[in-house]
């Protein structure tokens, strides 16, 4: 009875922490999206914390309180959630430069550098984000490391072509490479490539000096570091919601 009832409390909050960190995923979603202003072109990341931005992008949109907007997807999964709310949306060839693109991050460092790619749409979402004006991240805190590579595996997309030896290419950065799956066969990303999720034991030194040498490499389309991209932060935490800005 005892063992019921320890389960049970422990169930409680760990459910109570999850809602925590959604709750916190909102509020970061949604304070970008005070930033965003009728007849803007919009990027639209993808993941679950830019799913609260895009739902209230979409109910702005629908109560008539925005305006004129154009929207460019990072992935098919964020085209179809912005279509349910009839977001009009466009390509980055008949716009190619964005306004303002607000994206998650799986980590983000003191100067504003990002991991990003877990949920799968790390190319797309780099193209956005270099092709806009201001780009603003959205993370709970739980995303703050003082180091990149610490937290989350940094992806890397590569053709599927030969996929095995950029594997242990990449092996010798050093790290332990391991190909990403989805229901026991390699996951395949919108643009019909692989990711190779690139785990660091102690987090990545040089993070500049890797996504060169990593640029360098035929068959590797891009990779999850965001360097110097990221034009402010949203961080919401516990003791409330904080902005980071970057400097250059
Ligand atoms: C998608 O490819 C990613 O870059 C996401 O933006 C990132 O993984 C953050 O996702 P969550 O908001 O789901 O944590």
């Amino acid at each position: 009875m005892l063992r019921y009832y320890l389960s049970h409390v422990k169930l409680i909050a760990i459910k109570s922490t999850v809602s925590k960190q959604e709750q916190l995923k909102k509020e970061s979603a949604e304070k970008a999206v005070e930033q965003v202003e009728s007849g803007m072109i919009l990027g639209l990341g993808t993941g679950s914390t830019t799913i609260y931005a895009i739902k209230k992008i979409g109910e702005l949109w629908q109560a008539g309180q925005l305006t004129d907007i154009i929207c460019i997807p990072t992935s098919e999964r964020t085209a179809s959630l912005a279509r349910e709310y009839g977001i009009p949306l466009t390509s980055l060839n008949d716009h190619p430069h964005i306004d303002l693109t607000i994206d998650g991050a799986d980590e983000v460092d003191p100067q504003l550098n990002l991991v990003k790619g877990l949920g799968g749409a790390l190319l797309r979402e780099k193209i956005i984000a270099m092709s806009s004006r201001i780009f603003i991240a959205i993370v709970d805190e739980s995303k703050l490391v003082d180091r990149l590579g610490t937290l989350a595996p940094l992806p890397v997309e590569v053709t599927q072509f030969a996929s095995q030896a950029h594997g242990y290419w990449l092996e010798q950065l050093p790290c332990r490479p391991e190909l990403r799956s989805k229901n026991g066969s390699p996951y395949i990303t919108d643009n019909e490539n692989y990711i190779i999720d690139c785990h660091f034991s102690d987090g990545i030194d040089d993070p500049v000096e890797l996504s060169t040498k990593l640029h360098h490499h035929p068959g590797i389309l891009d990779h999850g570091l965001f360097l110097n991209i990221a034009s402010e932060v949203i961080v919401a935490g516990q003791a409330g919601i904080r902005s980071m800005l970057s400097l250059s």
